[in-house]
């Protein structure tokens, strides 16, 4: 089954935001190996929402997410990127890619950049896949603390 089956996107814009990111950390480790909350800053959901997106099944469970801003220089900014460990590689993490890229270039984007460890091999893998190109930020997150910049064009 692809997840086109049975997953809608849906904007944070239309959802209660607050309710959606209590929901998500509790749900958290089902969308995440590492522990990411500080990541879940309310901001991402309040100020920045509406560049967000919940990709939601039939029966009205969470299955993935993605939260992002555009920046005033017009870098689309992918903050967070989950799907659920039970609706992986089935397209939905691409799927909602797209959603964000749609909106970032109608903002007048050019450019993505995500950020993600070294070591998460599914990531670098995802977004390798998607064309983007990743270089090495040492110490980005603080001392010892590598991450990878993933950084793609946005095409019409
Ligand atoms: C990274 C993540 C979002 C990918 O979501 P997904 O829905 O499984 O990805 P898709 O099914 O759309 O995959 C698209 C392509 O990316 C590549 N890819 C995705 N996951 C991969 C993996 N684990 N290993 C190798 N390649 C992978 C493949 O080329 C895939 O195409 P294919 O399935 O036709 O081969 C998902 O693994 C995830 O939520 N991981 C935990 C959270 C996380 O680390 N997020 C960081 C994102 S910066």
């Amino acid at each position: 089954m692809t997840d086109r089956d049975d997953v809608a996107l849906v904007g944070f814009a239309e959802l209660s935001a607050t309710a959606v990111r209590a929901r998500l950390l509790a749900a958290h480790d089902r969308f995440w190996d590492v522990d990411t909350r500080p990541l879940h800053h309310p901001v991402w959901f309040d100020q920045f929402g509406g560049f967000g997106a919940l990709a939601r099944s039939a029966d009205g469970e969470d299955v993935g997410y993605v939260l992002g801003v555009v920046t005033a220089d017009r870098l689309a900014y992918l903050h967070l990127l989950a799907v659920r460990d039970d609706r992986r590689r089935t397209g939905l993490g691409r799927r909602l890619v797209r959603w964000f890229d749609d909106l970032a270039l109608a903002t007048g984007a050019r450019v993505v950049q995500a950020v993600t460890r070294p070591e998460d091999t599914a990531a670098v893998a995802f977004h390798t896949a998607l064309g983007a190109s990743a270089h090495l930020a040492p110490d980005r997150a603080g001392p010892g603390e590598d991450r990878l910049v993933l950084t793609r064009t946005l095409a019409r």
